[in-house]
């Protein structure tokens, strides 16, 4: 049986998906079924335009809720853009920051992360820092070497202290939205190198970060990674659009 230190952490991305009557549906489903939160911690990341009203709902439940992205700066001229201090204020308590849809679809560049962490942790919003590689970096094997860049420049302005706010997701970007999922042993090895390279910045607090898996992650393979000692929880995309497959994913142990 796997010995947990850390609080699983279930997580579902709606990327541009659902509408705000089924949003909300689905957020008063999950609200009834989580209990207290005090075995594992659940969280929605919301297109920001239902943030206020998804909030609204989850309030007096531990369901977190948080925004798919955000802008690093506090103000100013970047249209289309939103600071923390917004995503903070419609009710959000957590943010991704480097999902690989930001990087690869619209093509935010590497340098952007560690100014987003930072932005993200300074307005207390709890951030889930994405990183994975590409197939052609897989194949080329190269992903060791991909996931230590990427972890290199988006923590270039952490210092230990923060590390216990922070997590990490593993999405290899083949993975995402294609129905193939890693094998475990990828997953395994993806992680002890996340693991390894955290206590090589930031030492002991390096046992406080949670790292999830993302990638395909349906209802019938979410118990099989979590119950891997490396994985403390997962960021499900499609499957986290619908009760009857997310319940399953958060209940994996049941
Ligand atoms: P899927 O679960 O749809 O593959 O998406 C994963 C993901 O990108 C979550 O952030």
């Amino acid at each position: 049986m796997t010995v947990r230190t850390r609080k699983p952490y279930i997580a579902g991305n709606w990327k541009m998906n659902l509408d705000r009557s089924k949003s909300l549906d689905l957020v008063k489903t999950v609200k009834g079924r989580i209990g207290d939160g005090s075995g594992r911690e659940v969280a929605f990341f919301v297109p920001s335009i239902y943030l206020a009203d998804v909030s609204a709902v989850a309030q007096g439940s531990p369901l977190g809720v948080g925004g798919q992205n955000m802008w690093h700066e506090d103000h100013g001229a970047y249209t289309g853009e939103l600071a923390p201090r917004m995503l903070r204020e419609v009710g959000a308590d957590r943010v991704l920051v480097g999902h690989s849809e930001r990087r690869h679809v619209f093509k935010e560049p590497e340098e952007w992360m560690s100014r987003k962490l930072r932005a993200a942790l300074d307005s207390d919003l709890q951030p889930i820092f994405c990183i994975g590689e590409k197939l052609e970096e897989r194949k080329s094997k190269r992903t060791d070497r991909v996931l230590k860049k990427q972890l290199e420049s988006g923590f270039a302005h952490v210092k230990p202290e923060d590390a216990h706010r922070i997590s990490i997701a593993y999405e290899p970007v083949w993975a995402i939205g294609t129905g193939e999922t890693a094998t475990l042993e990828q997953v395994d090895l993806a992680h002890a190198t996340i693991r390894k390279w955290l206590t090589s910045k930031v030492g002991e607090e390096a046992e406080t970060v949670r790292i999830l898996y993302g990638g395909s992650v349906n209802p019938d393979n979410a118990k099989d990674i979590m119950a891997l000692e490396s994985v403390d929880g997962l960021l499900v995309g499609g499957a986290s659009l619908q009760a009857e497959t997310f319940l399953p994913i958060i209940e994996y142990d049941a």
